[in-house]
């Protein structure tokens, strides 16, 4: 009997340090799996190591022409430590953040405390919310502000000539994202979480409505796209960079609470 209680307990100390490990490696903003999206769909992207693509081979391939996801090219270990919910809340819980809705022409903006947007608003979206009634918190940083953590970010090295690179912060729940938009040329990187990524060359104007979600884009456009409608398609995970040329439509799908950070090359 002894022996079981103390069998017993050590179990419950395993998992519970396994359950601690892992909320510790998601920075604390995990979600059970049943609330995070599980299809990673397709990845029709290249994906490369650092080590193996030199800046003039990115220059040459990828950075007029097409997307690129790059592994390991910076370590973000610092800057995601000071990522965790905790250390985010500690220091901007009180500073007021700068929501947009998620729509292509984002026209309302909210701002509100960053703790009251982490216990309120950060949670997981139903397939049939609008865009224009989902508040999203990513750009809009008061750089004064956030100077302290971004100044700990290692962006990515590859930029173009003659650019330099302007920060978006942000966090979000699983099923949101951003519908369809294009802009100049950049890096998106998730610092926790998975993000599903779709692109289309600028000359291809993908079919969505500007007010709804990427995901209900996603449930119920394309399963339907006919082959020569099929977008570039991958998920990134934290270590991973993805590059966007140009004036590339995209849309993103948050899978996870996803802590991420964009670069824009202007
Ligand atoms: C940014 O934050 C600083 C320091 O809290 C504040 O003084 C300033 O008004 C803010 N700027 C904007 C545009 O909100
Ligand atoms: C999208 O939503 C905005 C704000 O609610 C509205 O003004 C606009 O007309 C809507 N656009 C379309 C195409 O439905």
């Amino acid at each position: 009997m002894e022996h079981n209680k103390a069998a017993q307990f050590i179990v419950i100390c395993l998992i519970a340090g396994l359950k601690g490990q892992q909320s510790e490696d998601e920075g604390g903003w995990s979600l059970p799996s049943d609330l995070r999206l599980q299809d990673e769909g397709p990845c029709n992207i290249d994906v490369l190591d650092g080590s193996s693509l030199s800046y003039q081979e990115f220059i040459e391939r990828y950075a007029y022409s097409r997307p690129v996801i790059i592994r390991g090219l910076t370590d973000n270990t610092k800057f995601r430590l000071l990522c965790s919910k905790s250390t985010l809340l500690e220091e901007y819980g009180s500073r007021k953040v700068r929501l947009s809705t998620a729509n292509t022409y984002s026209y309302r903006k909210v701002d509100i405390p960053f703790q009251e947007y982490v216990d309120v608003l950060l949670r997981p979206q139903s397939v049939d919310t609008l865009g224009s009634d989902t508040l999203y918190f990513f750009g809009d940083n008061n750089y004064t502000e956030w100077q302290s953590l971004f100044r700990q970010y290692k962006s990515p090295p590859y930029v173009l000539p003659h650019t330099s690179g302007a920060y978006s912060f942000g966090i979000a729940g699983p099923g949101t994202g951003v519908p369809f938009h294009w802009h100049g040329p950049g890096y998106s990187e998730v610092i926790y979480g998975r993000k599903r990524w779709f692109l289309y060359q600028p000359d291809k104007e993908p079919h969505f409505h500007p007010n709804h979600t990427t995901l209900s884009w996603l449930t119920e456009i394309y399963p339907h796209l006919p082959e020569e409608e099929v977008p570039l398609e991958c998920t990134i995970r934290p270590g991973e960079v993805l590059y966007f040329p140009d004036r590339w439509w995209h849309a993103t799908l948050n899978l996870d609470t996803s802590v991420f950070i964009s670069t824009f090359l202007g």
